[in-house]
């Protein structure tokens, strides 16, 4: 298989999708365009080619991927169903991978997750089975998907109901806090999207799971205390009633996907949040490498 070098991503103003660019301009290596819509009002970085599309359109969005050798795919949950016209455009013109806007669990898992987290994948298990259909139907063409866990630097910074409020010095620990979960640094799937287009063959069609660290919510909040040197206020949440109160909350008709997402996370031996062993990963295959909790932890509370 032949280098890729030119490289569109879509889904690049987004929380992940910022992170992916910034990984893909320090590889001069590989030249990046950006594919937005013809009316998102999206801001993005000044130094890479900007081109929009109609993404209800074929022949627009062949335009504007003619050339490319691969794709990376960051859109948000309601950009996920235009991924299949952008697959179509992609193989009618010879596009080569597809990353596919999935970053979150190995589909190995899916038999554990709670059924009304798995309905919420619906549309990216649509376009997973479109790809895999593409793939098998055109010899150049191929995909790689990256499960991620959860984005953990993140999700302490920017998610309250992971557990933790830095602000306050206040933690919610679902259930004993003792539920071992992998994640990964934000920058980490830069890396690893980087690192597959820099290694297309061994990464071709493979759905590949990569980490960071594992630990569980008591070890985060001992470490968040050693280094703040102090107490932390601990609200302790039973996951069997928050799942009770989730699901009520969905009968009612909304606000119930925290609570429900969070017992998937969290509960005790619910066996759900580990991605990958360290052993089992493909880390090694994208260069994404272990970090150790304390630094990262020192890391976030610098930043502050
Ligand atoms: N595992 C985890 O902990 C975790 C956490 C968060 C997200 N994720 C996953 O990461 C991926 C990216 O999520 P995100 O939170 O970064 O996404 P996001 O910020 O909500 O959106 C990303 C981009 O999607 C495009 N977009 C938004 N609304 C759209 C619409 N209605 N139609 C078409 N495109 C639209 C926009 O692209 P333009 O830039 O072109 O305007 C936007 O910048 C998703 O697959 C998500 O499930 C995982």
């Amino acid at each position: 298989m032949s280098e890729i070098t030119k490289v569109t991503i879509i889904g690049a103003s987004g929380h992940l999708g910022q992170y992916i660019v910034k990984a893909l301009l320090s590889y001069p290596k590989l030249a990046t365009q950006i594919l937005t819509h013809t009316d998102s009002n999206s801001t993005f970085p000044a130094n890479v080619p900007i081109i929009r599309a109609d993404f209800s359109s074929i022949d627009s969005l062949k335009s504007a991927l003619r050339g490319q050798d691969a794709i990376i795919s960051a859109v948000g949950i309601r950009g996920v169903s235009d991924q299949i016209n952008v697959i179509d455009a992609a193989v009618a013109v010879g596009v080569r991978r597809f990353i596919p806007s999935e970053f979150g669990n190995h589909p190995a898992s899916d038999d554990k997750r709670l059924p009304e987290m798995r309905a919420t994948q619906t549309e990216k298990i649509k376009v997973m089975n479109h790809l895999k259909k593409k793939a098998e139907e055109n010899e150049g063409f191929s995909w790689t998907a990256i499960a991620v866990g959860n984005f953990f630097d993140w999700s302490i910074k920017r998610f309250p109901a992971f557990g933790f409020n830095l602000a306050s010095k206040e933690a919610r620990i679902y259930d004993s806090g003792s539920e071992p979960i992998t994640g990964v640094l934000i920058d980490s799937i830069g890396q690893a999207v980087v690192g597959t287009f820099l290694n297309p063959r061994a990464t071709a069609n493979k759905f590949l799971r990569i980490r960071s660290l594992q630990t569980t919510q008591n070890e985060i909040l001992a470490t968040l205390e050693k280094i703040t040197e102090c107490k932390w206020t601990v609200e302790r949440v039973s996951t069997e009633e928050l799942y009770q109160a989730g699901k009520e909350k969905k009968e009612k008709g909304g606000g119930w996907i925290l609570d429900i997402l969070c017992t998937q996370i969290f509960a005790d031996g619910g066996g759900r949040s580990v991605v990958a062993t360290r052993e089992d990963s493909d880390n090694g295959l994208v260069g994404v490498e272990e970090v150790e909790l304390e630094d990262v932890i020192r890391g976030i509370v610098a930043e502050g």
